[in-house]
């Protein structure tokens, strides 16, 4: 069936590979890549798939109410996909509004955008919110976030996504805006921006730099490759009960410290480094404030009402991704110069 569909935040980590795969597998479908380029955003994350009949790219801010109007009445689309958003944690410490700006608002202005478009006509639309596990707050040493976990969001950044969850399930109530909520945890992967703990080590250890773990380094996280977060969302979209939430994981705990020591051992072996040379960079430094201690996720209903699980080895994702940034020189050259600098020694000085 054609479809028009519109997918936020296209040229980020996430919503490249989310653009990629539904550009490929739908021929059919007129899919309408939206994002505002912000330091994150990068359109050689999509270079392969950049001349598709079926691909289009819209330099656009969500936080326009304006110009999503004019391209919603453009398009007609027939489907979200809303992945754009500010989605770095230490950024959302130093400067809160942008979060709840983008965040919040932008998530905001194009559920009023599809409301309008779609009043009187909602059978067969979709608004699709990309979220996070982070809404749910921090576990204790054991136990897992269910569909049910209540809200506990204990940053800005998660505060703000949670917000937007809300947003989105008060339209499906209050206007019979259909629609479907994944909240997932930490993905890894190729085109990762080199600010968040994976793809920023990764950076380092080539480049012989201290390794910065944040407190006692004993925080767990529960970690995804990309592409397999990509084909969840490809599920649900198509298959997921309108209204409902499904939480999205790796099945794939793993403590910080523990992460970071096989992260070293592998860019060892494939630098052609002595075993325990990069572990020497390891420095612990001051925490992150608010700290989040441990997340984990429970994906069982995605798995029993779809059938998703994890395609991708932990031990495969993470050697894929070391392959990746090995190859990848000029993309990481390019990302890395300019403000990032600025970034980077504000951060951990
Ligand atoms: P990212 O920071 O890599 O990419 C965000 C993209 O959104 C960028 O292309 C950026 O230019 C765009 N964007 C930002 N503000 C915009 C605006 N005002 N208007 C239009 N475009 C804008 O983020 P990501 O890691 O790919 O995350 C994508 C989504 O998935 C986010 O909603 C995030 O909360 C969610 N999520 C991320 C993870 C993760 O581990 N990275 C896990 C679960 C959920
Ligand atoms: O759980 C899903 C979330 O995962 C997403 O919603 C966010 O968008 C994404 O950024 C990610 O959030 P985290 O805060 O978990 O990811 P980050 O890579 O920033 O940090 C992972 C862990 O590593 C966390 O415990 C903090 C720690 N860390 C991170 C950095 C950047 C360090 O010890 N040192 C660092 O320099």
């Amino acid at each position: 069936m054609e479809k028009t569909l519109l997918i936020t935040g296209g040229a980020g980590f996430i919503g490249s590979h989310v653009v990629r795969l539904f550009v490929q597998k739908y021929p059919g479908y007129k899919i309408v890549n939206l994002d505002a380029l912000t330091y994150a955003g990068n359109l050689e994350n999509l270079k392969d798939i950049e001349n598709e009949p079926n691909y289009i790219f819209e330099h656009a801010d969500i936080n326009n109410a304006e110009e999503i109007n004019r391209l919603f009445t453009l398009y007609k689309f027939d489907g979200v996909i809303h992945l754009a958003a500010e989605s770095h944690v230490d950024r959302s410490i130093t400067d809160p509004n942008a979060f709840i700006q983008t965040n919040v608002m932008g998530t905001a202005n194009l559920l009023n955008a599809a409301r309008v478009l779609w009043k009187g006509n909602e059978e067969g639309k979709r608004f699709y919110h990309v979220s996070t596990d982070e809404v749910y707050g921090s576990l204790g040493e054991t136990g897992f976030f269910l569909e049910t976990t209540p809200y506990d969001p204990q940053s800005p950044y998660s505060a703000s996504k949670a917000a937007s969850d809300h947003l989105v399930r008060a339209y499906g109530n209050t206007y019979h805006m259909p629609f479907v909520i994944t909240n997932c945890s930490n993905n890894y992967g190729p085109n990762h921006f080199p600010e968040k703990l994976i793809p920023l080590f990764i950076n380092n250890i080539k480049n012989n730099k201290p390794l910065p773990v944040y407190g006692d380094g004993k925080y767990t996280r529960d970690w995804l490759y990309v592409v397999d977060h990509a084909r969840a969302i490809d599920m649900v979209f198509h298959a997921g009960r309108n209204g409902e939430t499904y939480n999205i994981g790796g099945f794939n705990e793993w403590q910080n410290i523990a992460l970071v020591k096989l992260l070293c051992k592998e860019m060892d072996e494939k630098l052609g480094r002595e075993p325990g040379e990069s572990e020497k960079l390891i420095t612990y430094i001051k925490d992150r404030p608010g700290h989040d201690r441990r997340y984990a996720i429970d994906a069982n209903k995605l798995n029993k009402e779809l059938g998703w699980y994890p395609s991708v080895t932990f031990e495969e994702g993470l050697s894929k991704t070391i392959d990746w940034y090995m190859a990848n020189d000029e993309w990481l050259n390019n990302v890395t110069s300019g403000d990032y600098q600025k970034y980077y020694t504000a951060q951990y000085k």
